[in-house]
């Protein structure tokens, strides 16, 4: 799952005094913690001076925030660095300056590399180093060598960033957790996102609170390992996510509440429990099980079972019963049999899927499953791929069958694909697309299900009928 998005949009404060004379273009890669870290990047700019534009062509400063997670990532920078070259060539040769950032999980982790590759790349910088973004800069600017900074300071950088700005919309994110401990053999995020780490419950709060005073009304609360959250309260105890969820829920005016992505073994009891309690969180869960084997959950260090897995399930749907499930997968994992492989479909089978993600697993450079004996041969990971995403596909299907003649609320989010047209999600996540007018947009309505499509619904506004 690769986004590429440009132009956050972020909106400079009414009562910045600062003239906004510099053109700031970011290319996000990958995950929604990208897509929030690209948007306080731009926040940490605009005391410069640096407002977003959409094209790189006349940017004073363009950032790459870059994903790492699975292969051809670092190719993809290095081919978009190449046409940003000529661009800041062109700049230089008719008196001006570009400065180029490499940021996110690729400058991370192969950020010597790119300035070997690429000497002219100004800025290299992790992602726990974005509050230092102006002083590096400044620095760029004054020197005009080479920026790098890729260690994990000891502060937070959620401590030193400015609060943010930008208005999201009616579906907003805000990143609570950073980072990962769990070192499962395949991945590299706990070497390009470091040690876990929680933001406290004022400063989410607070976040939350002008979300919504800015008009959004779902809020998906992002992590690496978001259900690992323990954050310390005013009181100066430590919460988990279930009590966070509870008060997050009591805000005016937000609808829904979401958050993504857990592990199966932070899945505690009182968040089970919140599940069934807090109408305005969503009865859907993105709970990566990434094999059904118990053999390969071993060698992946997942530190659960296929059976505590479904135990999580199981629990879940007793405290929510319309709790839906999706999940991550990956395929040919070294020493992957072909028993292991039906077990993971076996799992699939039993769970039953609302939507899902797999992936064929991608050697990571400096993972403990990268040197690992018994890789999968390519193509037989592109077979088991293509059979584990046929049960995927028609299970969704199914589960978006099964929506058709019901009435269900749906967030209106925005204008939909067609004219007259309006677009929103319902409950489960599902995209819905229903005639209405814009006038709806940002406010949850009853819709009739018309027909369930393989990755969408469309309905109708529902209206109840005048009673005789
Ligand atoms: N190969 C394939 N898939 C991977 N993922 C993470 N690392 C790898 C890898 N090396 C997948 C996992 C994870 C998702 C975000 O990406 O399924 O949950
Ligand atoms: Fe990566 Fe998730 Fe495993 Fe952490 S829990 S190492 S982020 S797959």
């Amino acid at each position: 799952m690769t986004v590429l998005q440009t132009g956050q949009g972020a909106v400079p404060a009414a009562s910045n005094p600062v003239r906004m004379n510099k053109r700031l273009h970011m290319i996000t890669w990958g995950c929604q913690m990208n897509v929030y870290d690209s948007l306080r990047m731009e926040d940490v700019l605009a005391p410069l001076g640096y407002a977003p534009t959409d094209t790189p062509d006349q940017a004073d400063m363009v950032i790459l925030n870059t994903c790492h997670i699975r292969d051809k990532a670092a190719e993809k920078v290095f081919s978009e660095l190449g046409r940003l070259r000529l661009l800041k060539l062109e700049r230089e040769a008719a008196g001006g300056k570009m400065i180029l950032a490499v940021a996110g999980c690729v400058a991370q982790a192969e950020g010597a590399e790119i300035l070997a590759r690429a000497p002219y790349v100004d800025i290299v910088l992790g992602p726990q180093t974005y509050h230092r973004l102006p002083e590096m800069v400044a620095q760029a600017a004054r020197a005009g060598g080479a920026v790098i900074e890729t260690d994990f300071p000891a502060e937070q950088k959620f401590d030193f960033l400015p609060e943010a700005s930008a208005a999201q919309g009616v579906t907003a994110f805000l990143t609570i957790q950073e980072g990962c401990d769990k070192f499962c053999s395949f991945c590299v995020v706990p070497y390009t996102r470091g040690a876990e780490a929680s933001r406290p419950v004022v400063a989410v709060l607070a976040e939350a609170s002008r979300l919504v005073a800015q008009g959004s009304r779902e809020i998906t609360l992002l992590g690496q390992n978001v259900n690992a959250w323990h954050g310390e309260a005013p009181d100066g105890s430590t919460w988990g996510l279930g009590q966070l969820l509870r008060e997050l829920a009591a805000i005016p005016g937000l609808l829904r509440l979401r958050y993504t992505t857990s592990h199966p073994r932070d899945m505690d009891n009182d968040l089970i429990a919140a599940h069934g309690e807090i109408p305005a969180l969503m009865p859907f869960l993105h709970l990566p099980v990434q094999s059904g084997s118990d053999r390969m959950l071993a060698a992946m260090n997942r530190k659960h079972t296929a059976a505590d897995y479904l135990s999580v399930v199981g629990k879940l749907r007793a405290s929510r019963p319309d709790m839906a499930l999706s999940s991550d997968f990956i395929v040919g994992h070294p020493g992957e049999t072909e028993a292991d492989f039906e077990a993971t479909l076996e799992l699939i089978r039993q769970v039953k899927f609302a939507q899902a993600f797999s992936f064929k697993y991608s050697p990571r450079p400096g993972t403990p499953a990268s040197g690992a004996p018994l890789q999968v041969p390519e193509a037989e990971k592109d077979r088991r791929l293509q059979v584990l995403q046929a049960l995927l596909r028609e299970q969704q299907a199914a589960f978006n069958a099964a929506s058709e003649g019901l009435t269900l609320p749906i967030l209106v989010t925005g204008p939909g694909r067609r004219p007259g047209q309006i677009g929103g999600r319902s409950p489960y996540l599902q995209p819905v697309h229903l005639i209405g007018p814009e006038s709806l947009i940002g406010t949850e309505i009853p819709v009739r299900i018309v027909s369930g499509n393989a990755s969408s619904l469309s309905g109708t506004l529902y209206q109840e009928r005048a009673s005789a």
